[in-house]
């Protein structure tokens, strides 16, 4: 059985207020016994989630992390700060990333590594565009950017690893994929790791996101292949983000 994962990915948003609030919400929240959640706050705020996290079910993520783990690299935070933090899950090759900072296949699997390498679970995001999708493209887009960082792992390294189809189109849009959609693309993924190591690949949580919210949650979360899902808006809003949670059961 793959326990289902719910990661709010706050991107550049948030606010001292905010960690606080989803403090205050999930120290009264019942959450489902089985389900993993986590926050992915800006890295300002991490320390503060920690803090406000502590007592309560909910874990730690950073939405990136550098390929080195110390150096003369202005500007950027390693996997080895991260780990100090308590952060237990990274984001990866996230599509924003790929898109405005010109992230390669390349650069995405040495951050992969650079998480594997300090015990750090990172989620390796993935998907088309809509040109893509209409060009007929979306599996072999999908799964060279999911081979290009698994196939040189070893076992023991993919076992770490959660990926979640993002279809680029679907983000940040309103425009979700539909399940039937989103669960086709998901079972290809899987297909593709029982090439590797069909145990692996039935053990393996594949979350969805994109305009993941709490009206359309439950429906996606029921497909057999979507393990959890990867949260951007909808996670700003600590109710919505509860409710999203209440459904991965
Ligand atoms: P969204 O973002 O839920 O706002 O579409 C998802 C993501 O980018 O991870």
């Amino acid at each position: 059985m793959r326990t289902p994962l719910i990661a709010g990915n706050w991107k550049m948003n948030g606010s001292h207020a905010l960690v606080d609030a989803f403090g205050r919400a999930f120290a009264d929240a019942a959450l489902p016994e089985s389900l993993d959640v986590a926050v992915l706050p800006p890295f300002p705020y991490l320390d503060a989630a920690r803090r406000a996290l502590a007592d309560v079910s909910v874990q730690l993520g950073a939405q990136t992390l550098n390929p080195s783990h110390a150096g003369a690299h202005t500007g950027e935070v390693s996997g080895r700060m991260l780990k100090e933090f308590g952060v237990g899950y990274v984001l990866v090759g996230h599509s924003e990333r790929r898109a405005l900072y010109r992230e390669t296949d390349d650069e995405v699997y040495d951050r992969l590594l650079a998480a594997l390498d300090v015990g750090i679970q990172p989620i390796l995001c993935v998907g088309e565009t809509l040109e893509e999708r209409d060009a007929g493209h979306t599996f072999d887009v999908v799964l060279r950017q999911v081979g290009h960082a698994l196939a040189p792992l070893e076992p023991e390294q993919r076992a770490r690893v959660t990926i979640a189809y993002e279809p680029v189109w679907a983000i940040g849009t309103g425009r979700t994929a539909t399940p039937e959609q989103a669960q086709d693309v998901m079972a290809a993924i899987r297909e593709y790791q029982s090439g590797f190591d069909p145990d692996l690949a039935q053990a393996m949580r594949l979350l969805y996101g994109g305009s993941m919210s709490a009206a359309n949650a439950a429906e996606l979360l029921a497909q057999p292949d979507i393990d959890g899902g990867l949260v951007g808006g909808a996670s700003l809003k600590v109710d919505d983000f509860l409710a999203i949670c209440h459904s991965a059961r």
